[in-house]
């Protein structure tokens, strides 16, 4: 009996490490914005496509992040993968292009016209030495 409760124990840890996503542990400025955007005059397309980024975009960090980051189409495009391939991201090639199309609309209609409401991405520098202190 202890054997079988210490084996499903072990198993269960072992699940935990593995279904483990890579949480964001730090906070950026971006994550105290605004969590959501109106997008009932965006092409029906993209209002699915907001869901969808809105669903795979939240696991590790607040939606705010992505929603309040200005950055350039290779940018995003670049991030897009990055976040694709966390660990357990859970988001497949198919709804990162999605996704990432989402991202490029949003930019150019929203962001672009009101740069200074949104913040530039951290560079990896700046996104270490908050993960140090
Ligand atoms: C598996 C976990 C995970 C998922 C899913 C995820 N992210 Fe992230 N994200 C992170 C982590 C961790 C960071 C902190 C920086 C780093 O370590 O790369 C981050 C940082 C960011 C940043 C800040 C960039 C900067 O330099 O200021 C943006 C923007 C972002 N994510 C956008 C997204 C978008 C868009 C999606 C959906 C396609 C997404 N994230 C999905 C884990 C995730």
């Amino acid at each position: 009996m202890r054997i079988r409760l210490l084996s499903i124990a072990i198993l269960s840890a072992a699940a935990c490490f593995v279904f483990a996503q890579e949480q964001s542990k730090i906070n950026l400025p971006q994550d105290k914005g605004p969590d959501k955007i109106d997008v009932s005059g965006y092409p029906a397309e993209l209002q699915s496509a907001y869901k969808l980024f809105t669903s795979k975009c939240s696991k590790c960090h607040t939606i705010a992040r992505p929603i309040n980051t200005k950055m350039q189409r290779p940018e995003w495009e670049r991030y897009v993968k990055r976040m694709m391939h966390k660990p357990n991201s859970g988001i497949s090639d198919k709804q990162g292009k999605e996704i990432f199309d989402f991202l490029v609309y949003d930019q150019t209609n929203r962001k672009d016209k009101n740069p200074n409401a949104f913040f530039p991405a951290l560079s990896d520098d700046e996104i270490a030495k908050l993960k140090a202190k």
